[in-house]
């Protein structure tokens, strides 16, 4: 796991931005696992600045959303959907049938069936190559609340309180956040090819902490990305306040860009 700690959330996103333009350049048709939140936002401003001015082409690549809200339609304002295209997809050349968001509105009879095909077509397309993930204060990976089967696949999840409370702030009201999402399980992320997560803020340090250096459990979900092979985490330097062995990750960081340069 290379763990990369930026001074601020800019050039958190920056990096993290180059870091998928290397992956898109050497392969067009990129199946791409996307995350929502505030967190990823500055690396989407980021890559909308590469398409627009370096001409980063987006016309073949495929995504897949890690979850969306249960009962919001895709152009509610808060729903995960909307904010996709609002932030990312409308400024790029990404084709929309290239494009897939758990549908919030399937009804309850349906739902089981639509999350094996939600699975199908991330197989059918090949499997994802790179997952974008945030992190929830709670260790959350997309709604994979703590004590989610760390071999779950795409289902219906129930919301904690505390994430309830902390998507509120997109809301108007508190009782306005759903309680209920559809969201890729965490066998499903963990089949990617390579992970990226992201995390800006003090507000993370505690979750960043025990998902990274503390022990695999389904009680942080993000803890299960040191089993997976390929693991990237970008960080500012809030929300590596309270990894141990930072100095070990800088040094081990800088290694590495200092080996990526032999080699080209
Ligand atoms: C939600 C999303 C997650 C996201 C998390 C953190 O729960 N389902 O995918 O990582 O919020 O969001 P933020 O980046 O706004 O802190």
């Amino acid at each position: 796991m290379l763990v990369v700690i930026k001074k601020d959330y800019d050039e958190m996103s920056r990096v993290a931005a180059m870091f998928v333009r290397d992956r898109l350049l050497r392969k067009p048709d990129l199946v791409i696992g996307l995350a929502t939140g505030s967190t990823p936002l500055g690396l989407y401003q980021e890559l909308i600045r590469m398409h627009k001015e370096e001409g980063l082409d987006f016309s073949r690549v495929t995504t897949f959303n890690l979850d969306e809200y249960l009962g919001l339609k895709s152009d509610h304002p808060q729903s995960y959907n909307f904010f996709m295209r609002e932030n990312l997809f409308k400024n790029l050349n990404i084709d929309p049938h290239n494009i897939h968001i758990p549908d919030g509105m399937v009804k309850p009879a349906e739902l089981d069936e639509y999350c094996v095909r939600y699975e199908d077509a991330i197989r059918e397309a090949g499997g994802i190559d790179l997952q974008i993930l945030g992190i929830g204060r709670d260790g959350h990976i997309g709604f994979n609340e703590p004590g989610s089967s760390l071999g779950s696949r795409t289902r219906v999840k129930t919301l904690t309180q505390e994430t309830i409370r902390d998507n509120a702030r997109f809301f108007s009201r508190a009782d306005e956040v759903p309680c209920y999402s559809i969201t890729m399980g965490v066998g499903t992320v963990m089949e990617a090819l390579e992970i990226a997560l992201l995390a800006a803020g003090e507000t993370k340090a505690r979750a960043v902490g025990v998902a990274i250096e503390g022990g695999v459990t389904a009680q942080v979900t993000a803890s299960v990305i040191q089993l997976h092979r390929r693991v990237t985490v970008f960080l500012d330097e809030d929300a590596s306040l309270m990894l141990k062995r930072k100095d070990y990750y800088n040094f081990a960081a800088g290694a590495e860009e200092d080996f990526e340069k032999l080699k080209s």
